[in-house]
């Protein structure tokens, strides 16, 4: 697989995520069998935003695949007092062996990637989430076997979340139908490139504001919170406009009966889910966060194993 970063799965064809499916299901099965994989080699992970989840899966992940994570918030770093990405890329490439980024503005992780000598991989910007929406299938191949032919439903905001999925669904052969309320669409351009690719693979891209249409026979359900890191300002015009669309018994039972529940999580119980519904028996919220370490100790392996260090 010859890449250098991993910033969306757009950039990746089917068989390279297949690929990266495979190997995770190996490491998650037979963990002893990589913990040399990355020795010595270190991972410098910026936050400009909070994390549990992403923070803890690539700093265990690291460990676990013999190698070290190094955790700089944006607040502690020069970054964040301005000192240009440029220099930062540079100066980074010629300490660690791969840089793992969780940005606001998309453009300061393809910078990243732009002038850094080894790789660099998105761990979540206000654009996309790629990192989650591959565990996110990952999870569903898991559960339900091959994708093909199958249907993924993302109710809420057209947010970052919605975005991979959308990249995501054509990789692995499923339909994607995302709703929104109006005014909270996804991204048009993000939209037409997933289109192309659907177009490709034969599979659909839809996007509606009808929750029903979307969920209708759907073998995943997905959601997402309404106001985004970033967007706390208006978490309570969300609240008001978000007010319809949250996914309660009703919503999943226009799904398929053995339909399966997915949230990234952090999740607000009585917001866009609830609470019958994230700790139903349909719902695979704690499997979905665990698969974030192996299928991110696959990406590593991939993007970080064998690579010669170059300036
Ligand atoms: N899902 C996810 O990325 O969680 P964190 O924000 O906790 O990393
Ligand atoms: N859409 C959410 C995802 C959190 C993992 C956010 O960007 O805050």
């Amino acid at each position: 697989m010859k890449h250098k970063d991993f910033i969306e799965i757009h950039d990746y064809s089917a068989a390279e995520v297949m690929d990266i499916f495979r190997l995770a299901a190996e490491m998650k099965k037979q963990p002893a069998k990589f913990n040399r994989s990355l020795e010595g080699q270190t991972l410098a992970m910026i936050f400009e935003k909070s994390s549990t989840r992403t923070r803890v899966s690539f700093e265990v992940g690291m460990f676990q695949l013999g190698g070290h994570a190094l955790f700089l918030s944006s607040r502690d770093i020069q970054l964040g007092r301005g000192e240009p990405i440029y220099d930062t890329a540079k100066v980074l490439s010629r300490y660690v062996d791969g840089i793992m980024a969780r940005t606001f503005a998309h453009k300061s992780v393809t910078d990243l990637a732009e002038y850094s000598s080894v790789p660099v991989i998105n761990g979540l910007t206000d654009l996309s989430h790629p990192c989650q929406a591959m565990t996110d299938y990952f999870t569903a191949w898991e559960k339900l076997g091959d994708l093909k032919g199958r249907k993924i439903a993302y109710v809420g905001d057209g947010n970052n979340m919605s975005h991979s999925l959308m990249f995501g669904a054509p990789k692995v052969g499923m339909d994607i139908a995302v709703a929104t309320p109006g005014g909270y669409a996804p991204d048009p351009e993000i939209v037409a490139r997933a289109k192309g690719d659907a177009d490709m693979a034969g599979t659909k891209v839809t996007v509606t504001t009808s929750i029903d249409e979307a969920v209708k026979g759907a073998d995943v359900v997905e959601t997402d919170v309404w106001a985004s890191m970033g967007q706390e300002e208006e978490a309570e015009k969300r609240r008001r406009d978000f007010d319809k669309w949250q996914v309660d018994r009703r919503v999943m039972s226009l799904a398929k009966r053995e339909a399966i529940f997915m949230h990234c999580l952090p999740a607000h119980r009585g917001e866009e889910v609830a609470a019958e519904v994230i700790d139903s028996e349909q719902s695979v919220i704690y499997d979905e966060a665990e698969n974030r370490l192996h299928v991110q100790k696959a990406i590593l392996q991939v993007l970080m194993k064998d690579r010669k260090r170059s300036r």
